[in-house]
């Protein structure tokens, strides 16, 4: 109490508003993540015309969804959830002490992972890529980070390049005894069957509003864990195209297909996946005049997007709208996986 004193002494006043977590109504046997699920799914699977969305292509009778996963949670949103249910399932078998996790400093999997910790009472080591940045300029997610009690550990680059390796994580297991490490941005085996369940609700949803087959899904990648859970689910004909937003990042395929190796089911050897490497715009949250025009025409047109993600997305949706690439007919499922830092922040109760 005395530490949390002295932190909140610390750190500056955010510049969010704290509200609180609703308050769930639930006997006593359901878990906290039935009760998640009762409340904040499914997300909606919305249309949006091409006009709405100022898209063009020469292609006749192309339906758009959008699988709205931003909507989930102001905090565990997009894929957040989605990643995580799988993990926060394995913490609670295994009764683990201690979460360790990766990340940088404006790390949506963070933000979302200290969010689901806070709920079940299991504290957090999150280890930050690069240097503290003096306390009074903390983003609002360091901040947010710190209002939940996460002990944030501040590592070199060069130290953070580690990890992904076993004797790394191992370290600092030794040093949080009965600890689990959740890789960074939550890609993981455990990851996938929540994503998974992402399009066999999308499915529902798509028979129950009269739709047409899906024909494509198509979802940003970052660390491989969304594009190979879907792919698990996806079935032929259905496409599953990932658009990378890192450059230089072509080891994607061969962690996904490792992700992949790991699922006893041969459901995804049927469908069709693959990444494109040609809308990074420069690289992991690089920005050029294209990408920032159009998320705020989009944003503007009212579907809220964010540069590093949904925003790349868009912009190769837009190309291949443009392109022709779609046969007539397609049903494209945009997936929006969320990352759009809302201005308000739940603490737990
Ligand atoms: C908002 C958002 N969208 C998409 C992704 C990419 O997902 P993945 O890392 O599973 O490829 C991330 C990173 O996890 C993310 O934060």
């Amino acid at each position: 109490m005395q530490a949390f004193c002295y932190i909140a002494f610390l750190v500056p006043t955010p510049d969010y508003t704290i509200i609180s977590m609703p308050r769930y109504t639930h006997s006593s046997n359901e878990s906290f993540a039935d009760r998640f699920i009762q409340q904040h799914l499914p997300s909606p699977l919305q249309q949006w015309s091409l006009d709405q969305l100022s898209l063009h292509t020469s292609q006749q009778d192309i339906t758009l969804s959008i699988k709205r996963d931003d909507l989930i949670h102001p905090q565990v949103s997009g894929n957040k959830w989605r990643k995580l249910v799988g993990n926060l399932q394995t913490i609670q078998d295994k009764n683990r002490q201690t979460v360790i996790s990766f990340g940088g400093a404006y790390s949506n999997h963070l933000v979302a992972l200290a969010t689901l910790c806070a709920n079940i009472k299991i504290p957090l080591v999150a280890i930050i890529r690069g240097e503290e940045p003096p306390i009074d300029k903390w983003n609002p997610r360091l901040q947010y980070l710190q209002h939940l009690a996460v002990e944030l550990i501040f590592v070199s680059r060069e130290e953070y390049r580690q990890r992904d390796s076993s004797d790394y994580q191992k370290q600092w297991q030794q040093r949080y005894p009965n600890s689990i490490v959740i890789p960074e941005g939550g890609t993981n085996t455990d990851a996938l069957s929540g994503v998974g369940s992402m399009v066999e609700e999308a499915r529902k949803q798509v028979l129950q509003q009269h739709l047409p087959p899906v024909s494509h899904w198509i979802v940003p990648v970052g660390s491989g864990g969304t594009v190979a859970g879907i792919t698990t689910t996806a079935r032929a004909p259905e496409k599953v195209w990932g658009v990378c937003v890192l450059k230089g990042a072509e080891y994607l395929e061969e962690r996904v297909s490792s992700l992949l190796k790991t699922k006893t089911s041969d459901q995804y050897s049927k469908s069709d996946y693959k990444i494109w490497h040609d809308f990074h715009c420069g690289g992991y949250a690089k920005q050029n005049s294209e990408l920032i025009e159009l998320v705020k025409k989009i944003t503007a047109a009212g579907l809220t997007l964010e540069p590093v993600y949904s925003g790349k997305l868009f912009l190769a949706l837009q190309q291949w709208l443009a392109n022709g690439i779609f046969p007539t007919g397609s049903h494209i499922v945009f997936i929006h996986t969320g990352g759009v830092w809302q201005n308000h922040q739940p603490s737990v109760s």
